[in-house]
């Protein structure tokens, strides 16, 4: 086994996790084509900025201080079969509008944060899928190998990293007109309601706000003040994330700031290492604790306490806020004895960390049907109790992670639709893990808003020297 990682005395280089055991990493039979590939990706271009990914820490720092929130979401998995203008613009439409719910609702920045434009390798619990008595490798993600289920198709391909790349370059290209072009302009938030929402319960409250928040910038305008057209008001900052888990793939596009000598990894602005990919001495924390980017760590039930410290000294050993979010993954059913112990730790030993909450990935079941599925109940029940224990440890409920889409899909159960086992067979989509929809999506938004404003609330009440930035009306 190597020695466990001690940054202080190991200097960092983008390819010394190769020295690592790699867990969920595909075996390649073509050596000499993904050498090809990664010689291909490191003369490519990064796809975000350094100073893109400086301006996502400052703001995880506020989100870490508990002066604004996390939102990330999107696809599990994204496709290349489903690559289209208008899957990417519903989704980053969505994501908008649960960002303004719990803007205007809570009183609350949010920081903005796609699993979108390059979330395309999967970790997975069984190496192989079998069906009818036939095993073949299991689907890891359109990156690694194909859906279908044939041998051709689930043999790993390093090509399939440069359609990868390209498509995650196309993505990001749409994402930035959408957010900075006049798409995304607060005084469209009308115009962001999607066409099915129109008569759905959740889009006529989605009008409602939007309608106050109309007339609100109107009254601004109206008072002489210049607001109105602040550059805030006009674009918003979005970022792109996803799992780092194809490290070839991450370091061929990690390159070194030449004015701060940090090491970026261009493939997005956010990078986290998966439940399943965690291990200490592993090579993802290996890679993960050298670059620049703001970083997050998935934790199941399993974690234990004095793991987690270490990796946290490991990935984040200047205890930097914004560095380092944690994204906590229960279960609806064990985040009561699983995360308090976790948040106890940090806090006596002071480590700054964001607390996300990924109310999915502990919740998955499968229906008699053989549908892989969520119910939104369950999802709520944890982001509940995440707030709740919270509260109780004294500790900020910094963030939410989902797995959605703004499409109108059925992969989840219940919600105000009340989708049901026999409904989920009507658009069942997804690549791989069960999706929110739009509507069910801004249902909890507004659900987790009056939760964020009574949180806000009360620590306020506790610390009054931090109500003026926290009050919420
Ligand atoms: C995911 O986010 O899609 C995922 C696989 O999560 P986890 O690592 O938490 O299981
Ligand atoms: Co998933």
């Amino acid at each position: 086994m190597p020695e466990p990682t001690l940054p202080a005395q190991f200097p960092w280089t983008p390819n010394r996790w190769r020295d690592r055991p790699a867990a969920q990493m595909p075996d390649y039979e073509d050596a000499a084509a993904l050498a090809e590939v990664e010689g291909r990706l490191t003369h490519s271009l990064p796809l975000v900025f350094t100073g893109e990914i400086d301006a996502l820490r400052a703001q995880l720092a506020e989100v870490a201080a508990g002066r604004a929130f996390l939102l990330q979401g999107g696809d599990c998995a994204e496709s290349f079969a489903d690559f289209n203008e208008r899957a990417i613009t519903d989704t980053f439409r969505v994501l908008l509008q649960m960002a303004v719910i719990l803007t205007f609702a809570a009183a609350c920045p949010v920081v903005k944060v796609g699993r979108l434009a390059g979330q395309f390798a999967k970790p997975r619990s069984a190496l192989m899928e079998t069906r009818e008595g036939i095993s073949l490798p299991s689907y890891r993600g359109d990156m690694v190998n194909g859906l279908d289920f044939t041998p051709e198709a689930r043999q790993p391909d390093p090509r399939r990293q440069l359609r990868a790349y390209s498509q995650s370059a196309a993505t990001l290209n749409l994402l930035r007109a959408l957010a900075q072009g006049g798409f995304a302009d607060l005084h469209r938030v009308q115009q962001w309601n999607l066409d099915f929402l129109r008569t759905n319960p959740q889009g006529a409250r989605y009008r409602d706000l939007a309608g106050r928040i109309s007339e609100t910038l109107a009254f601004i305008r109206a008072c002489g003040l210049d607001a109105a057209t602040d550059p805030q008001v006009r674009q918003v900052q979005f970022f792109t994330s996803h799992e780092a888990l194809l490290l070839g793939y991450e370091q061929a596009l990690t390159r070194r700031d030449p004015l701060s000598g940090a090491w970026c990894d261009g493939s997005a602005h956010f990078l986290w290492i998966g439940e399943r990919t965690r291990q200490i001495d592993g090579a993802h924390v290996e890679f993960l604790r050298g670059i620049a980017n703001p970083v997050g760590l998935k934790l199941g039930p399993t974690v234990d306490p004095d793991t987690l410290l270490r990796l946290i000294d490991t990935l984040n050993p200047d205890n930097q806020p914004g560095r380092l979010t944690l994204i906590s993954r229960m279960g609806a059913e064990r985040i009561e004895t699983a995360l308090p112990p976790l948040i106890q730790v940090t806090q006596r030993e002071g480590r700054r960390v964001i607390w996300s909450c990924d109310p999915m990935h502990g919740n998955t079941q499968e229906t008699g049907a053989g549908y892989k599925t969520r119910s939104f109940n369950r999802i709520l029940d944890e982001v509940q109790r995440f707030f709740t224990i919270h509260r109780a440890e004294g500790s900020i409920p910094g963030g939410m992670h989902f797995e959605l889409t703004g499409q109108d899909v059925t992969e989840c159960l219940g919600g105000a639709q009340d989708i049901t086992e026999q409904g989920l067979a009507e658009r069942y989509h997804t690549q791989c893990d069960p999706r929110l929809n739009a509507s069910q999506s801004l249902e909890l938004a507004f659900l987790i808003a009056e939760m964020l404003k009574d949180s806000r609330r009360e620590r306020s009440l506790e610390n009054p020297s931090n109500r003026e930035e926290n009050i919420a009306t």
